[in-house]
């Protein structure tokens, strides 16, 4: 076939390959300093636990459960800890709250799939997760600005525009804890206004719960879903899809997370699983129930220990080091710090040069953001940070933050 392009169906046409990703792969130079990879330290994964699980599950009586197919709602006791879990958090719930989905990202792109029509506009958080993007790109939506912290749209402007463009408002989607890529928490104002809000448009509000497992400081704030049992006498009444993940917290190679919504949302759900791949890996479920029950809370406990530190360092850097101009979020948990770069400088061609001359990488902001805004602004992670080398690669960075400052003036 000499022109594929057009063979491609319309919903094709936003699937790009993310500059992030692309950018993640030239970055595996051992003298680089790096802060661009968002992900969990390979060091810190409970290895043994998981070996000795597998070890159990494959040499026992119900190894031949694990290696066979099974339900599409994904493994009762795996569920039924999630329930317990889930209760913890303020969330009542049963069994039939609960789906196992193949990380959080496979639920993304089921809730795009299950609520947007090509044209449909999608309230998201500027910046957002890029991965909620790339999911709900699929389905050819229009995105229209959350602002849960200080906002002056209306339902009825949001209403109007997404009529104007031919659809209606469909979905939002937020991160209320320790965002990807900004590090920042939503209030439980904001969070009740966000209920407002979703109750006045009468639209599903997605819940991306990835990152709540890893609190450092700070007084914990009830998950949006726990606030909308409360107001609506139930979970089967609620309008909140949690979106949760072992990915953060045990291990993201088992590609094991769940969502806790409404039954009627999850009956939905688990037909659509039926469709795309019948389940999620049954051995892998087995395993991270195992490991969840026993190792769990320890195990957060050490991450949390571990990811504080690195956060501090990098903190105490930023404030040593970035140059004046430049400001920086201080996240309660999470691994990301966001840094705001003087007016006028552009975080991609900051990178082009840090990594040139500097030997230091991080993500530009731009691709955070659904409309292409925030050229000024970058991504930093501390989740892999290597604690003799990262105040150095602060230090380098604000160097050339100065530098690029003063060419700019
Ligand atoms: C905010 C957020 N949501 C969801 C995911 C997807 O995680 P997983 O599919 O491994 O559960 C990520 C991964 O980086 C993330 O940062």
């Amino acid at each position: 076939m000499s022109n594929w392009e057009d063979k491609f169906a319309a919903r094709a046409e936003r699937m790009r390959a993310s500059e992030i990703r692309e950018l993640l792969k030239l970055l595996d130079q051992p003298d680089i300093i790096s802060f661009a990879g968002g992900i969990p330290d390979p060091t810190l994964f409970p290895n043994r636990a998981f070996s000795e699980a597998y070890e159990d599950l494959l040499s026992g009586d119900a190894a031949g459960a694990a290696l066979q197919y099974s339900v599409s709602e994904g493994y009762l006791p795996l569920r039924e800890w999630l329930v317990d879990h889930m209760a913890a958090l303020g969330v009542p719930c049963s069994p039939e709250n609960i789906l196992i989905v193949s990380g959080s990202q496979q639920a993304l792109d089921y809730l795009g799939k299950l609520f947007l029509s090509p044209g449909d506009t999608a309230l998201v958080a500027r910046p957002t997760y890029l991965g909620a993007l790339q999911a709900f790109n699929a389905y050819e939506p229009r995105y229209d600005r959350l602002a849960p912290e200080g906002d002056n749209m209306t339902p009825h402007a949001y209403r109007e525009a997404a009529r104007d463009a031919g659809g209606r408002v469909a979905l939002a989607y937020l991160t209320p804890e320790f965002s990807n890529p900004t590090g920042e928490t939503i209030d439980r104002a904001a969070r009740e206004r966000l209920l407002d809000l979703t109750a006045d448009l009468d639209i599903p509000l997605i819940e991306d719960a990835a990152y709540q497992a890893l609190r450092y400081d700070g007084q914990p704030v009830p998950p949006i879903l726990a606030l909308d049992v409360e107001r609506s006498r139930g979970i089967d009444n609620t309008r909140t899809i949690y979106c949760g993940t072992f990915s953060k917290t045990l291990s993201p190679g088992l590609r094991v997370g769940w969502v806790c919504a409404a039954a009627p949302v999850i009956r939905k759900l688990v037909l659509m699983k039926q469709a795309s791949d019948l389940h999620s890996p049954t051995i892998n479920q087995f395993v991270m129930h195992k490991v969840a029950i026993r190792h769990y809370d320890a195990h957060t406990a050490r991450l949390r220990d571990t990811y504080r530190r690195r956060r501090d360092l990098l903190l105490d850097a930023l404030a040593q080091h970035m140059p004046q101009g430049t400001s920086w979020t201080k996240p309660e948990g999470g691994m990301f710090i966001w840094v705001t770069l003087p007016e006028g400088m552009d975080g991609a061609s900051l990178l082009a040069r840090a990594i040139e001359t500097e030997k230091v990488a991080f993500v530009p902001g731009k691709a955070f953001h659904a409309d292409g805004s925030g050229a000024n602004t970058i991504r930093l992670s501390f989740s892999l940070a290597d604690e003799h080398a990262a105040a150095e690669g602060i230090a380098r960075l604000g160097r050339l933050i100065s530098r690029m400052a003063a060419e700019i003036a």
